[in-house]
C-alpha cells in the first residue's frame, strides 16, 4: 500500500521527551502508574517511560471495538484488564491515537471505577475529523486533522506497527 511520511522519527522522539519532561515536573515527588492500551501504545509507552524521571509502574489493558477495519463501531469491549491495584494511585492512561473518542472514553469510565487518586490521559495523536464524543486529553503529542495513520505502534490490519516514523496511508 502506498504511504507518505507524516511525522518523522526525530520529531516523534523530540516530542516524547517534551511530554516526559512535563509529566516528570507535574508529578514531582509522586509516583505514577502508566497504563498502555494494547497493542498500539506499546512503542509510545516504552519510549515515554524511559524519559520520565519520577518512579513509574507500568500496566496494560486491551480494548476491542467491532466494525469495519478503519473505523470503530462504537461497541467497545475491554478484553484485558489492568493487574496493578489503582486505588489511590496517580494514573496516566497512554494511548496511541484518539479518533472517534469512543474507545478512550469507555476505558476512562472503567478506570474511574477503580478509585485512582487522579486519572489523566496521554495520547500520541489527537485525530480530529471523526470525533464523536468529548474526551479530555491532558498530554497530546500531535494534532492531526484527518487520514489513516500507520507506524510507531499504529497499524493497518496489524501491519506497519514497527515503522519508526508515522505515515499516512493513501
Ligand atoms: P476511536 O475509538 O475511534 O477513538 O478509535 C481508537 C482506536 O482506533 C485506536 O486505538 C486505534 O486502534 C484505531 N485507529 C483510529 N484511527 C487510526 C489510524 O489512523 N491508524 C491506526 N489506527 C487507528
Ligand atoms: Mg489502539
Amino acid at each position: 500500500m502506498e504511504r507518505a511520511l507524516l511525522i518523522s522519527q526525530e520529531k516523534i522522539q523530540g516530542r516524547v521527551k517534551e511530554i516526559a519532561a512535563q509529566i516528570s515536573s507535574d508529578y514531582e515527588g509522586e509516583d505514577v502508574v502508566l497504563i498502555g492500551v494494547l497493542n498500539g501504545a506499546v512503542f509510545f509507552l516504552a519510549d515515554l517511560a524511559r524519559e520520565i524521571t519520577i518512579p513509574v509502574r507500568i500496566d496494560f489493558m486491551r480494548a476491542a471495538s467491532y466494525g469495519s477495519r478503519q473505523t470503530s463501531s462504537g461497541k467497545v469491549q475491554l478484553t484485558k484488564d489492568v493487574e496493578i491495584p489503582l486505588r489511590d494511585r496517580s494514573v496516566i492512561l497512554v494511548e496511541d491515537i484518539v479518533d472517534t473518542g469512543l474507545t478512550l472514553s469507555h476505558i476512562i469510565e472503567d478506570l474511574k471505577g477503580k478509585g485512582p487518586r487522579s486519572l489523566k490521559t496521554c495520547v500520541l495523536i489527537d485525530k480530529l475529523e471523526r470525533r464523536e464524543t468529548h474526551v479530555s486529553i491532558d498530554y497530546c503529542g500531535f494534532r492531526v486533522e484527518e487520514g489513516f495513520l500507520v507506524g510507531y505502534g499504529l497499524d493497518f490490519d496489524e501491519q506497519y506497527r514497527n515503522l519508526p516514523d508515522i505515515h499516512v496511508l493513501k
